[in-house]
This record gives C-alpha cells, structure tokens and sequence, in this order.
C-alpha cells in the first residue's frame, strides 16, 4: 500500500518534471524565434533604411551628385524610405503582439478573446464564431492566461493545417470551470496516430494540465477537429 503510494508519487514527480522540461523548451524556443525575426528582419531592415537616409543626406550636402544620373529622385527615394518605415513598424508590431503575454492581463479574457476572433479573421479569411456562456465573467489570471493561449493555438493550427472555412470557440465560464471547445470543419487528422515534431498541441495540454485542467484533442480525417479544454477555477 505505501509501496504503491511512493510509487505513484515518484510517477507524478516525474510527469512534472517532463513538463516542465517541456515548457522550458518551449518558452526557449519562443525566444530564439524573437531573436531570429529581430536579427534577421528587423535589424537588417533598419541597417538599408540608415544607409538610404546616409545617402540621402551625402546626396543633399553635394548638389553636384543630383546631376550625376541617380536613377530615382529624391521624393521617390524618401518615399522609399518612408514605405519601408511603415513595412517595419507592422513587422515590430506582430512581433510584440505575439510577445505580449498581457493582453488578457489588461483587458480580461473575453474581451481579448474577441481581439484574437477579429486578428484571425482579418489575417486569414477564417470565419471564427465565439460563444460566450454562463456568467462568471473574470477567471484567475494563470486560467485566463491559459486560456487564451489555448484558444490561439488552436486557431492558429486551424489556419495552418485544417483548410477549414469556419471554426467555433464556445467558452463556458462558472463557478468551477472554464470549458472550453475550439472546433473547426476542416480536414481534420489521425489524431491517435499523431507524431508531431510540432510543440503547439503539447504545450496547448502542458498550458492545461499547469494550471490543474485537462486538453483533449478529437480528430479524424474528413472530420474536422475539436479541442476540448476544462480548466478548473
Ligand atoms: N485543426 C487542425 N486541422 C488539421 N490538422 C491539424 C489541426 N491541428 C493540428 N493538426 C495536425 O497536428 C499536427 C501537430 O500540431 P502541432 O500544433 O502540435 O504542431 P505544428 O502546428 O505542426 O507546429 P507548431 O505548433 O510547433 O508550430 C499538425 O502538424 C497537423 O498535422
Ligand atoms: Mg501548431
């Protein structure tokens, strides 16, 4: 019996530790992806718009170089350098949206929710409907934050992966739980069979069980896909 009790207990203390290697794993990896788009994008974007404007500056102080066959004038160069100002401001934005852990902290999970429907409709056509039920209007901020993560990774798979035309978000909030279901028409998958080298159905359950909740993932091909979430309050 205590034999029994110890051994289950070790069980759960490794479970956690998997997880937790997991969540450090992912957090890692959200972090290199910043660091890449950064470096890659955002810096090597600024570098041509200084070395526009440097040009633009050496240009003005010697009158003599306008003569000598610059292929674009100056308005359309400014112009230029002005587009690709407004490029990089959209590209810094989507980045720090997707950084910015507190947009449930900020305005509650359902009005960011409805911030998430409309960013996924506007950027890829998706149809998203979002149900609200029960009454309880505010969760605790680890659930809530959960939540809305779950609920972007799902669409954000829902995009990607399911060809789908519309998806539903139905989100239950009571006294005990948050239930939610993100279900899509799109082609669905073996999910039994699943291998993924993917992270985001895993950390959408590690977001779960973390917060003493459970996901579970129904798919077939053909049949679309449903993400059942419960969340304890
Ligand atoms: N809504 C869906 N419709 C169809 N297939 C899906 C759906 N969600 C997930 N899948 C399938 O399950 C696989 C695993 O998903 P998961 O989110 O774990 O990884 P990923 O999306 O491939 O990569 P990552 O999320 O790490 O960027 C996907 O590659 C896809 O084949
Ligand atoms: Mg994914």
């Amino acid at each position: 019996m205590v034999a029994a009790m110890v051994v289950a207990q070790r069980q759960r203390e490794r479970l956690r530790q998997q997880q937790a290697v997991l969540v450090a794993r992912a957090h890692e990896e959200e972090r290199a992806w910043v660091a890449g788009e950064l470096h890659d994008d955002v810096l090597q974007r600024i570098a041509l718009v200084r070395a526009e404007l440097e040009s633009l500056w050496g240009d003005r102080s010697a009158p003599d170089a306008a003569d000598t066959a610059a292929p674009l004038s100056l308005d359309a160069r400014l112009q230029g350098v002005n587009t690709e100002l407004v490029d990089l401001a959209v590209a810094v934005r989507a980045i720090a949206t997707r950084m910015h852990p507190t947009v449930v902290d900020q305005v509650g999970l359902l009005p960011a929710l409805q911030s998430l429907k409309g960013e996924v409709e506007r950027g890829s056509g998706l149809a998203v409907t979002l149900e609200i039920r029960g009454g309880e209007p505010t969760p605790p901020l680890e659930t809530a934050r959960a939540a809305y993560r779950i609920v972007q990774e799902a669409l954000r798979n829902v995009i990607r992966h399911a060809q789908a035309t519309a998806a539903t978000v139905t989100v239950e909030l009571n006294a005990r739980h948050v239930h939610l279901v993100i279900q899509d028409n799109g082609r669905g998958f073996e999910a039994s069979l699943l291998k993924s080298q993917g992270l985001g159905l895993a950390s959408l359950r590690e977001r779960a069980i973390m917060v003493g909740g459970r996901a579970e993932v129904k798919s077939r091909p053909g049949a679309g896909t449903t993400i059942d979430v419960v969340l304890p309050v």
